[in-house]
């Protein structure tokens, strides 16, 4: 009898146990099979990562969200959603991953519980001024002057760094930040160098001071919830696969005029 409890009780311990690790384990890519659909969160103001086209969105992040539904056999639905709240929109269930030009931080996966995917974008913070205003060539430059940032980006928390600076204004979009530029109620934009090079060339108006870069290079990933981290192993692998095609080169060459 007892032999046979304790066949049972290792039967249990060495087949079950792992079926039900197995199934934990792959929580976010089952959920999302099983819904047809990845919801995919994003601040659709943020040319060329994503923006509005003739009603639809378009940019580099959309692409990459494009490959990352096929990947899973699922359609995509690319939702807009407010910059500031988007983590906490993320960990409440509102999105199976983000994807908005989002630079990698210790802090975004400790206060909201997130994971990211291996880096897909290599950015850091730039500096946009308007064309012809040479007063700003360097960062001490800063100092005495009114930057723009978007809210709780982390083009804000450089610019918080930076010594001297008369007021940090801060927007709810990037695009909000541009005009104030125009309209001289802000000396300087503050956000990701790559962004305000590809924003620059549409504009024409305003232009990155060549080679500055305001704090650390930055990492740009996908977030997914800490227990939907499985669904990283399908990003990961689109990414990489973008990569060795070419096609990741001809992606960023489209979306930013640049290998
Ligand atoms: N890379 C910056 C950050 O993660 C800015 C991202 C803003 N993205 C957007 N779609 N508005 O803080």
């Amino acid at each position: 009898m007892r032999g046979a409890r304790q066949v049972v009780a290792a039967v249990l311990a060495v087949v079950l146990v792992p079926l039900l690790l197995g199934t934990a384990e792959a929580a976010g890519i089952e959920r999302v099979k099983k819904a047809g659909v990845l919801r995919v969160g994003s601040d659709i103001t943020y040319p060329p990562f994503e923006f509005m086209e003739a009603g639809k969105p378009a940019g580099f992040d959309v692409e990459v969200a494009q490959e990352i539904a096929k990947a899973l056999g699922v359609k995509l639905e690319y939702v807009n959603t407010a910059w500031d709240g988007i983590f906490a929109a993320l960990k409440a269930g509102k999105f199976d991953m983000l994807l908005s030009g989002i630079t990698i931080t210790e802090e975004r996966m400790k206060s909201f519980d997130l994971v990211f995917s291996e880096p897909y974008f290599e950015s850091g913070q730039g500096v946009a001024v308007r064309v012809g205003d040479r007063r700003i060539r360097r960062q001490a430059d800063l100092a005495g002057k009114v930057v723009g940032v978007q809210i709780n980006t982390t083009g804000q928390a450089a610019a918080e760094k930076v010594k001297g600076v008369k007021e940090i204004k801060k927007y709810e979009q990037l695009p909000e930040a541009y005009l104030d530029l125009k309209a001289r109620r802000l000396d300087a934009v503050v956000a990701d160098y790559p962004v305000i090079v590809a924003n620059a060339k549409e504009d024409g108006k305003f232009t990155p001071v060549r080679g500055l870069q305001i704090g650390e290079p930055e990492r740009l990933g996908i977030p997914v919830r800490r227990e939907e981290a499985d669904l990283l192993a399908v990003v990961n692998k689109v990414v990489r696969d973008l990569k060795q095609s070419g096609r990741y080169a001809q992606m960023k060459q489209k979306w930013f005029g640049e290998k």
